[in-house]
Order: structure tokens, then sequence, then C-alpha cells
């Protein structure tokens, strides 16, 4: 599903405090849009030099190179994140932060960019995304990814969930 108008600042505020100031290395942002989460992201404390944002829409891109200066900005495909991102030769991810309407994709996709994800991310670290269906778009029983939903957040039009997923690890026996 996508949106009818950018995130408000109640819902960008909540997924950005799912992002730790502290942590080290690049914050990815997929589908940022005209940047109501970038924003957020900065509020909470994250260097825009930080932040890596891959946006399929040239305009937003050309608008978001302005507005983050000292961001990378990158006019592609967030589901070929992996390849993108390992050419830029930075550290592993700190979190990854997702706009992108995951429900217009199939799930065998979803959870393929889930995974691709971690392959970049630091052991650890967040998958954020939200979504205005009441369901996670990554299912609650996969053996290597951890879900963890948030309370719904009202103050958004629509109202929106924020889904954190992080890369089980794994079990010694
Ligand atoms: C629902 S909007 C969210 C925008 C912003 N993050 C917000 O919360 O207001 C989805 C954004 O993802 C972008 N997008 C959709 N598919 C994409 C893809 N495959 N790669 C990169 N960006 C994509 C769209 O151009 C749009 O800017």
């Amino acid at each position: 599903m996508g949106a009818i108008a950018p995130s408000g600042m109640a819902l960008s505020a909540v997924v950005a405090q799912q992002v730790d100031p502290l942590s080290q290395g690049p914050v990815i942002e997929l589908g940022p849009g005209t940047g109501s989460m970038t924003g957020a992201l900065v509020n909470r404390g994250i260097d825009p030099k930080r932040l890596v944002l891959i946006e399929f829409n040239t305009t937003f891109c050309h608008f978001l190179s302005d507005r983050f200066k000292g961001s990378t900005v990158i006019n592609g495909d967030a589901y070929q994140m992996t390849k993108t991102f390992n050419q830029l030769h930075m550290a592993p991810a700190a979190a990854v932060v997702s706009g992108l309407p995951l429900y217009s994709r199939p799930q065998e996709e979803r959870i393929r960019l889930v995974r691709d994800a971690f392959t970049v991310m630091a052991p650890g670290a967040p998958f954020i995304q939200f979504s205005y269906a009441p369901a996670s778009p990554i299912p609650l029983t996969l053996e290597d990814i951890d879900v963890h939903g948030l309370p719904l957040v009202w103050r958004n039009l629509p109202p929106a969930r924020v889904w954190i997923y992080r890369k089980k690890s794994n079990r010694l026996i």
C-alpha cells in the first residue's frame, strides 16, 4: 500500500527512536521520499554524513541532496540495496529504515529484502519498517528473523505500525 501523504512527525519520531544515536556506522534509509523520516533521524542526532538514502524518484533525490547536505543520496532501486551499498565500501550499517510500500511486493521479495539488509548491517542492528496494515509485512514465524511490533501510531494519516526486524543469532547446540 502506498502513502496518501508523507509520514507525520509522530510516526517519524517513533521510527527514529528505534535508531541508537550512539551507534556507529551508516544508517540506510530505503524510500525516503521527501525526507520525513530522514528529518526525524537528524533530529534524533544522526549526523547527515552517516545517512545513505536510496530513492527511486529522481526529483525526490535532488530534493534530499539539497536538504540533507553531506548525506549519500542514491537514485536507485532499494531492492538492489546490497549491491549498491557494497560499492560504497562503508562500515556495516547501524540500522536500516524503510518507508517502502512492502505490501506492493510478493512476500518472498519482502523477506529477501530484509535478509539482504542483514548482510550489510552490524550484528543485532534493526531493520525498521512502518506499515499501514495491522499485520507485519514479514511473517512472525521465520526461523531467522525476530519480529517486534510497536503499538499503533494513531497520530498519523493513516494510523501506522512500526515493525522491527532483527537477525536471530545462531543457537549453539
Ligand atoms: C510510502 S512513500 C514513503 C516516503 C517517506 N519515507 C515517508 O515516510 O513519508 C514510499 C517511497 O518509496 C519510494 N520507493 C518505492 N519503491 C522504491 C524502490 N524500489 N526503491 C527505492 N525507492 C522506492 C517511493 O518513490 C516513495 O518515495
